[in-house]
């Protein structure tokens, strides 16, 4: 295990509460990651805002790497590479309380316990369980109650189950969580489907009165996952190089930033760089045709070509895998496209990042995010799971 420092999760998101209690508004960026370019992409566009942020892996890109280990030395490898010394904090995104205790003993410094399926007793037990395994290590447990409409790995709904506000003190004083994603009409993908009228940010404005009346807003947190605002020059950018990409909508810039005054701490986005990257993809392969026969490329080609609604790198970087690549470049002749690839997707996803988290709130507040360690923060919760 690389010993480059994470901060811890609580941390990072209480920067952007003492912000806004200071009277500006913010939200943490929270950004999915699979593969080693995507985690340099967003490290340089938090460098380039000053921004603290989480970056997070869901179960898929656990496996995808190998597991939890290998994705924290993909992520400290990256922050050793590039001499990122700005708070970054680790995340699980929808975990199990298997994959929950294998990340919170990989290094990671948050874990998401996604029990939001069950009815509200059980969810409360399971997410409980999580932070009695993990305050004691210092890693942070966020929670979901309600549930995004749409299928996210496991768990599935077909309708929002939007979360009641008055049961929101009841989640964080049972749990002791940390954070929570309550389901306010965001849900996940590129195909939101979502009609204005169905994004109620007053679930937002009403929780999080209701927590400052418990006294609980300085310590806890509240979470919107399905926050890409899937650009709509991106999926048209797609489209025209040969993708098909229909019915794709995300949520508007101004309902998140909307959610951000009312109470929101951390803006978890996965699908805009996923679009970025396939844009990125596509137009490297338009321009560059000689590139489909680089064998570290052949495969993506092949599925871009058949796959015309792809927009998972890891459809169609599957095989190849950019971190072993970069570190350990074949003597293939070609290879220098697969870098000048990686490059692109690179700079892609840093000009998307700084410009969200700039919107987020959240640029310029490397600074005032608590220099503790996870050791720290283990002592901070009491080292028995209370907060
Ligand atoms: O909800 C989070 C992300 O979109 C995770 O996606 O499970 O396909 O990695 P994934
Ligand atoms: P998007 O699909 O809108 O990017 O949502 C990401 C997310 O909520 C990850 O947990
Ligand atoms: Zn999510």
């Amino acid at each position: 295990m690389s010993d480059y420092r994470l901060s811890p999760f609580f941390t990072v998101l209480q920067a952007a509460e003492k912000a806004s209690q200071q009277g500006g508004s913010a939200a943490i960026g929270a950004f999915n990651v699979n593969f080693f370019t995507q985690a340099q992409g967003v490290l340089e566009g938090l460098r380039r805002a000053d921004a603290p942020a989480i970056i997070q892996a869901s179960k898929g890109a656990n496996k995808f790497q190998g597991g939890p280990d290998k994705i924290f030395y993909m992520l400290t490898r990256a922050m050793e590479d590039s001499g990122h010394t700005l708070p970054v904090a680790l995340h699980l995104d929808h975990g199990n309380v298997e994959k929950g205790e294998e990340c919170a003993d990989s290094g990671y410094s948050g874990i998401m316990i996604d029990a939001s399926e069950e009815e509200f007793h059980l969810n409360v037990a399971v997410t409980r369980g999580m932070v009695a395994y993990a305050h004691p290590k210092g890693v942070g447990v966020e929670g979901e109650y309600g549930q995004l409409a749409g299928v996210e790995e496991d768990v599935s709904s077909e309708e929002t189950v939007y979360a009641k506000p008055e049961k929101v003190v009841e989640f964080f004083r049972r749990t002791g969580a940390d954070a929570l994603a309550i389901a306010y009409g965001t849900s996940h993908g590129p195909n939101k489907g979502t009609n204005i009228s169905d994004l109620k940010t007053e679930i937002v404005r009403d929780s999080y009165r209701n927590m400052e009346a418990a006294g609980l807003v300085d310590d806890h947190f509240l979470v919107g996952h399905g926050s890409s605002t899937v650009p709509q020059e991106l999926v048209e950018e797609i489209n025209s190089l040969g993708g098909n990409i229909q019915g794709a909508r995300g949520v508007p810039l101004e309902k998140i930033k909307e959610g951000i005054e009312f109470g929101l701490r951390k803006i978890n986005i996965d699908t805009d760089l996923r679009l970025g990257i396939t844009a990125t993809t596509r137009k490297f392969f338009r321009d560059n045709p000689s590139a489909a026969e680089v064998d570290a490329l052949k495969g993506a080609r092949e599925v871009l070509d058949s796959q015309l609604d792809a927009i998972d790198p890891r459809d169609y970087f599957g095989a190849v895998k950019p971190f072993d690549i970069l570190r350990e470049p074949p003597a293939e002749s070609g290879i220098q496209a697969f870098i000048d690839l990686m490059e692109l997707i690179k700079e892609r996803i840093a000009v998307h990042v700084e410009f969200l988290v700039n919107e987020f709130g959240s640029a310029g507040l490397a600074g005032s995010v608590e220099n503790l360690s996870l050791e720290d923060m283990s002592r901070r919760y009491g080292g028995d799971g209370n907060c």
